[in-house]
């Protein structure tokens, strides 16, 4: 239920704005309190009046309207409320979002607000797809903003894919689940967490390394959660494509031994979580030169083990944290191997992933994983890596509390 909440719901300009008028309906009857701002292009597909009619409030449109400032300042009417809902979110709002515009009411209101965001985004498929709408999208995620949607399916346009807005119960679904979330505290507040994520690079010489397939989605989606879930987040990373995220201490470091001393550094934890894929070997001798091609044929490498990290934190007899998750990427037994990891390196928790080719789970969006402990095994549905780490944050918020 919503009751007393207050939702400042801007609509933007698309087909699946008259979806916002149901949506204003469902929420009143949860005893939430709607308010609207109906963005120029909104305008097109409903109008002021059927909104003002349903939310029985003024419908705010203009940034330089003197009786809209008068009655309620822009900046006032982005705080005076518990969440911001964009529905539709078109392709233009969230380049708008992403890039810190304010050039009318909407995006005015949504830089100025201390209050999160959820976004309903609805768009033609080729417009969601585009490189530009997904960066904007990746962008919006690490600043924490909420994302329901879109769905995949047949758009007004006639053509077929994801771009449709979420239906109205999800869109509920989504504000119940960060009003009623936030409301009943953040499980991690006062914990401390840390997370490895990407791949550590070992220096063959100046100009080459070995490394390991990991585009670090999923260990930044950990330590994005555990962030939204108010723990402290130290995230320990190699090179990878993606932003620090938001409201996260982030370090950045290539090898493995720079990855173990960035986490012994950044210790004591509560929780500590290894989802880096750390390179198993480094070369003996880091060559000074580039090594050149010549008469001598290709080199021979010699390689040298590097420290496990993930066992060396477990096994601390001094300030091991709390709880200590591996991870377990395994072409064949999956299983088996996972539990064989838990026992060889001393961990809590083993999430366990195929990533055999074909799988699609590196680089990829979503993950199949199994929790792995002692006393026993549950298997999650394939799901976004966001919900993985969601999912996996509140496991570790009960069993951190429960302990
Ligand atoms: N790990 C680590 N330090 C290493 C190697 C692995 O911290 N030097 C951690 C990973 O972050 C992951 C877990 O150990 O949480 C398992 O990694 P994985 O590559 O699957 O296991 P390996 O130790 O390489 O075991 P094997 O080669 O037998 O698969």
């Amino acid at each position: 239920m919503l009751v007393g909440k207050r939702i400042l719901l801007i609509i933007g300009g698309g087909i699946a704005a008259y979806k916002a008028l149901d949506l204003i309906r469902r929420l009143q009857d949860r005893g939430a309190r709607v308010r609207a701002i109906l963005t120029r292009a909104g305008t097109e597909f409903v109008t002021p009046l059927s909104v003002g009619s349903l939310t029985g409030d003024k419908v705010f449109q203009e940034l330089f309207s003197l009786t809209d400032e008068n009655d309620m300042g822009h900046i006032e009417l982005s705080r005076d409320a518990d969440l911001l809902v964009v529905a539709p979110a078109t392709a233009d709002l969230m380049a708008k979002m992403a890039n810190g515009h304010a050039n009318d009411l909407a995006s005015t209101a949504l830089l100025a607000t201390d209050k999160r965001v959820l976004l309903a985004p609805a768009m033609n498929v080729r417009m969601w797809l585009n490189p530009a709408t997904q960066r904007n999208l990746v962008t919006l995620r690490a600043d924490g903003v909420a994302v329901v949607g879109p769905n995949d399916g047949s758009m007004a346009c006639g053509e077929f894919g994801p771009g449709r807005m979420a239906e109205v119960p999800e869109i509920i679904a989504a504000i119940e689940a960060l009003i009623n979330g936030s409301a009943a505290g953040r499980p991690l507040t006062g914990r401390h967490v840390v997370v490895t994520s990407g791949p550590t690079r070992e220096a063959i010489d100046p100009v080459r390394y070995i490394s390991n397939h990991s585009s670090g989605k999923q260990g930044h989606a950990i330590a994005r959660a555990a962030a939204a879930a108010g723990a402290a987040v130290t995230l320990v990373t190699g090179p990878v494509a993606l932003p620090d995220p938001a409201g996260v201490t982030t370090v950045h470091v290539e090898s493995a031994r720079q990855m173990l001393a960035a986490v012994e550094a950044a210790l004591p934890a509560d929780i500590a979580v290894f989802a880096a894929a750390v390179a198993d070997w480094r070369v003996a001798e880091i060559a000074g030169g580039k090594i050149k091609k010549g008469a001598g044929g290709p080199p021979t490498l010699a390689f040298v083990e590097n420290p496990d990290i993930l066992a060396t934190i477990a096994r601390r007899t001094a300030g091991r944290p709390g709880l200590v998750v591996g991870f377990a990427a395994e072409t064949d037994d999956v299983l088996g191997n996972a539990r064989a990891k838990l026992t060889r390196k001393g961990c809590d928790l083993i999430v366990a992933n195929d990533v055999a080719a074909g799988t699609g789970t590196f680089g990829g969006d979503s993950n199949l994983v199994h929790i792995v402990t002692s006393d026993g095994l549950e298997t999650w549905e394939r799901q976004s890596k966001d919900a993985v780490a969601e999912a996996l944050v509140s496991l570790l918020a009960r069993r951190i509390t429960a302990s």
